[in-house]
């Protein structure tokens, strides 16, 4: 009998802390649309306190708290506290973005004989899908899942045409949020007529914490060997450049702030800072690989970045011009976060030497991308 109680009781010992060992997902109101719509948030935590926030509108990242080497928390994504602030401005903070990610030369592009145009956001090409893209739609929760890793999955329907593109594309993105730190966003779209697609998501990291000032000395590491030079529009020549004995040599880690002021370089001139797509390889892979890392020596916080697709178009945080009042009345000033888009390579439709951007019905097209969380102890030893 009293063998019985002991094995119960240790039984259920050893059973509570499988409980508390579930990542959680939970959702509620966030606020309400111009137009009376309500918009949620998912709070998915594990339970090193690592939590990720997901509203429905633009299924976007809306923050990420993500323990220091001390196990302090910080929030490493920009964006602001209450839905207003993304309603008011369109700037792309944590948004998933399509449905074609980056630029489309003249927003036109032809496919099977037949030639489109797409609505115009930045004259003249089409920028991040267009005038109401990816990022402005509120997207419906569709599944919620708790631990082992919590997830939750949006879904948007885009109409055919929806600014241009043709085909009704249903596009799903699923964010996951795992114990040993890992947050991976699954995209998926499937379509009903042949058609062009490209998503990606377009967090605005600062791994020290989101307002703690610039990026330019967190440690940056790109396994790309070359880019895709732009234009003075920022829409690809077509060219195939070696980073080597350039400002864009990112193999090895160096501060992002270590090249950005060699004013030799043309390409940092037309994007005011790096702005450009690296070949991290020529074509895709269906197991994740790892696309870059970046280290930010003061908190230890250390993001290692891991994709399926070949390009990855890094964006140093340009345009943030300083009249931006984020999270915690913080103001955002140029450099001030990295946003990192494992994508194709922009105007792929364009060009097609780069690949292929086509999804035909009864295909499926996905890009899965994976930020991997650690620490760096400190200590003198760093890679
Ligand atoms: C692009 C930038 C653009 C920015 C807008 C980035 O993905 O590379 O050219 O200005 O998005 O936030």
């Amino acid at each position: 009998m009293r063998l019985a109680v002991l094995l119960g009781v240790v039984g259920m010992v050893a059973w509570l802390p499988n409980v508390s060992m579930a990542t959680q997902a939970t959702r509620a109101p966030f606020g309400q649309t111009g137009d009376g719509k309500t918009v949620e948030i998912v709070t998915l935590t594990n339970t090193h306190g690592m939590r990720a926030r997901i509203m429905t509108y633009g299924a976007s990242l809306q923050s990420l708290l993500v323990p220091d080497r001390r196990g302090k928390l910080a929030d490493v994504v920009l964006g602001y506290d209450s839905l207003q602030g993304y309603l008011d401005r369109r700037q792309y903070f944590g948004a998933t973005v399509g449905r074609y990610a980056i630029r489309i030369a003249r927003g036109r592009f032809t496919l099977d004989g037949k030639t489109y145009q797409l609505t115009l956001n930045e004259a003249p090409n089409s920028l991040h899908g267009g005038v109401k893209g990816l990022d402005m739609q509120l997207w419906k929760i569709v599944d919620l899942k708790q631990g082992p890793q919590a997830s939750v999955t949006l879904e948007y329907v885009s109409p055919d045409g929806d600014q241009g593109y043709p085909g009704t594309l249903t596009i799903r993105a699923t964010y996951a949020l795992s114990e040993d730190n890992q947050l991976t966003i699954a995209y998926t779209a499937t379509t009903d007529k042949t058609t062009i697609v490209n998503l990606s998501n377009h967090t605005y990291w600062n791994l020290g914490g989101e307002g703690s000032g610039t990026v330019m000395d967190q440690r940056l590491t790109i396994a790309g060997a070359a880019i895709t030079p732009v234009d003075a529009a920022s829409i690809p020549t077509g060219q195939i450049l070696s980073v080597a004995d350039t400002p864009y040599d990112f193999r090895t880690a160096k501060p992002i702030g270590r090249d950005i002021r060699d004013g030799r370089s043309q390409q940092l001139l037309f994007g005011h800072g790096y702005d450009m797509n690296w070949v991290i390889a020529r074509s895709e892979t269906t197991q994740p690989r790892v696309v870059a890392r970046v280290e930010d020596a003061q908190s230890g916080r250390v993001m290692t970045l891991l994709s399926t697709k070949p390009g990855l178009q890094f964006y140093s945080g340009n345009f943030l011009d300083g009249t931006t009042v984020g999270k915690a009345e913080h103001i955002y000033r140029q450099g001030d976060a990295f946003v990192l888009e494992p994508q194709l390579f922009p105007d792929t439709p364009n060009h097609p030497e780069f690949g292929s951007a086509r999804l035909d019905p009864g295909q499926t097209y996905r890009n899965t991308i994976i930020y991997r969380f650690s620490v760096d102890s400190g200590n003198a030893t760093k890679h």
